[in-house]
C-alpha cells in the first residue's frame, strides 16, 4: 500500500516550507544561531505548525534529536499525571549539548491538554528553563492558559494562499512522476481552503484512479460542487434570473451535497469571481455570511440556501434577510 503523501512529502528542512514566510524567516535566523525561546505555534489545521516544529529541532538539535526531544501529542495521555512524570523526568535528564542548545518538549495540539496540567507545566517550565524549551503547537491559542501564553513567543500561522499549496502540490505530483493539468492544480489550491493537507490527500486520492490529473478527477474525488456549475448559478442571481438559478441549485441538491458543502462554494466562487462588481460581491458575500451563519446554527436544509440565492438574485441591494 502507498504511504499517505502528508507523511512522505512532509517538509524536513523549514526551505521546503511554503507560506507564512516572515514566521518561517524568524525561524530560519532562530535555527542558525540556536536561541529558542518558549514557543506557541497556533493556527489553522494543515498549515504546517508540526511540521515546522520538527523542522527547527532537526536543525537546532541534528543527531541529537533522538536523545533531546520529548514529543507527545493528543493520542498520548497528556493529563497532570503525564506532565508531572513523563516531562519532569525528561526534563530532569542529564544531555550533553553543544553549547546553546536546549532539550525540547514538543507538545503537540496543545490545546487539548487540560488546564490543571497545564497548570502543572508552567511550573515544570520555570524550573527547568536553563536546560529546557518548550514547543506547543495548537489550532486556538486561547485555550493556552495566559501564564503559559506569556512564556511562550507566539507564531500564529495563517492559512495557506492558493499559489503556495498550488506550488507544493506541482511539487509533490512531479517527484510522484503524475501529470496534471493547470486546472487540476487550480481546483486543488481552491477546495484546499488553505489547509495543505486537504490538497495533498485530495491529488492522491486522484491519483489512485488517473495517472493524469484533470480538474474533473479532482471534483470526483474531492466530493464539492464543480465550480462551474456554481458559477452559472451565481451569473444567474447576477442577472436576476431566479427560477435558472434554482434549477441549478436543485440539482447540486439532488447530487447530494448538503447545505454547507454549497455555501462554502458559493463563497469561494463569488470572492475569486473576478468579473463581479465590487458593490455586487460585497453585496453577495454578505448574504452568504449570513446563510453560513445559519446553516453552521443548525438549519442545515435547502429553505436557507434558496433564500440565499433568492437574496441574491432580488435586484434591490437593499434587502438582506434577517440573520
Ligand atoms: N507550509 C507547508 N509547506 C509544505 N507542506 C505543508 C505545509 N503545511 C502542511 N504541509 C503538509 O501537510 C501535512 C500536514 O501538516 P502539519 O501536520 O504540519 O499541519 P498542522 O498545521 O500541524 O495541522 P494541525 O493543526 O491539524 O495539527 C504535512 O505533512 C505536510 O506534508
Ligand atoms: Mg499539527
Amino acid at each position: 500500500m502507498q504511504s499517505p503523501w502528508i507523511e512522505k512529502h512532509r517538509p524536513k528542512f523549514l526551505e521546503d516550507v511554503v507560506g507564512n514566510t516572515d514566521i518561517v524567516s524568524r525561524l530560519k535566523v532562530i535555527a542558525r544561531h540556536g536561541n529558542v525561546s518558549n514557543l506557541i505555534l497556533a493556527g489553522p489545521p494543515g498549515t504546517g505548525k508540526t511540521t515546522t516544529i520538527h523542522c527547527l529541532a532537526r536543525h537546532l538539535l541534528g543527531k541529537s534529536m533522538s536523545q533531546a526531544v520529548l514529543e507527545l501529542n493528543a493520542s498520548d495521555e497528556r493529563g497532570i499525571d503525564v506532565v508531572r512524570s513523563k516531562i519532569k523526568s525528561f526534563a530532569q535528564r542529564k544531555v550533553t549539548l553543544p553549547p546553546g542548545t536546549h532539550k525540547l518538549v514538543i507538545l503537540d495540539e496543545a490545546d487539548a491538554m487540560t488546564p490543571p496540567a497545564q497548570q502543572a507545566l508552567r511550573r515544570i517550565m520555570e524550573l527547568y528553563s536553563t536546560t529546557t524549551r518548550f514547543a506547543l503547537a495548537c489550532n486556538m491559542s486561547s485555550k493556552i492558559i495566559e501564564p503559559i501564553q506569556s512564556r511562550c513567543a507566539i507564531l500564529r500561522f495563517s492559512k495557506l494562499s492558493p499559489p503556495d499549496v498550488g506550488e507544493r502540490v506541482r511539487k509533490v505530483l512531479i517527484t510522484e512522476g503524475i501529470s496534471f493539468d493547470d486546472e487540476a492544480i487550480d481546483v486543488l489550491a481552491d477546495i484546499s481552503d488553505g489547509d495543505m493537507r486537504v490538497a495533498l490527500n485530495a491529488a492522491q486520492a486522484a491519483s489512485v484512479v488517473h495517472s493524469h490529473l484533470t480538474q474533473r478527477n479532482v471534483l470526483e474525488v474531492s466530493d464539492i460542487p464543480h465550480p462551474r456549475a456554481v458559477m452559472t448559478m451565481v451569473e444567474h442571481c447576477q442577472k436576476s434570473e431566479l427560477d435558472e438559478a434554482l434549477f441549478v441549485l436543485k440539482d447540486l441538491w439532488k447530487q447530494g451535497f448538503c447545505a454547507e458543502d454549497i455555501v462554502k462554494s458559493v463563497f469561494r466562487v463569488v470572492s475569486n469571481h473576478s468579473t463581479l462588481e465590487e458593490v455586487v460581491m460585497l453585496h453577495f458575500l454578505k448574504i452568504v455570511g449570513q446563510t453560513h451563519c445559519r446553516i453552521i446554527r443548525g438549519h442545515d436544509n435547502f429553505v436557507q440556501l434558496a433564500g440565499m440565492i433568492a437574496a441574491m438574485a432580488i435586484k434591490d441591494m437593499e434587502f438582506v434577510p434577517e440573520g
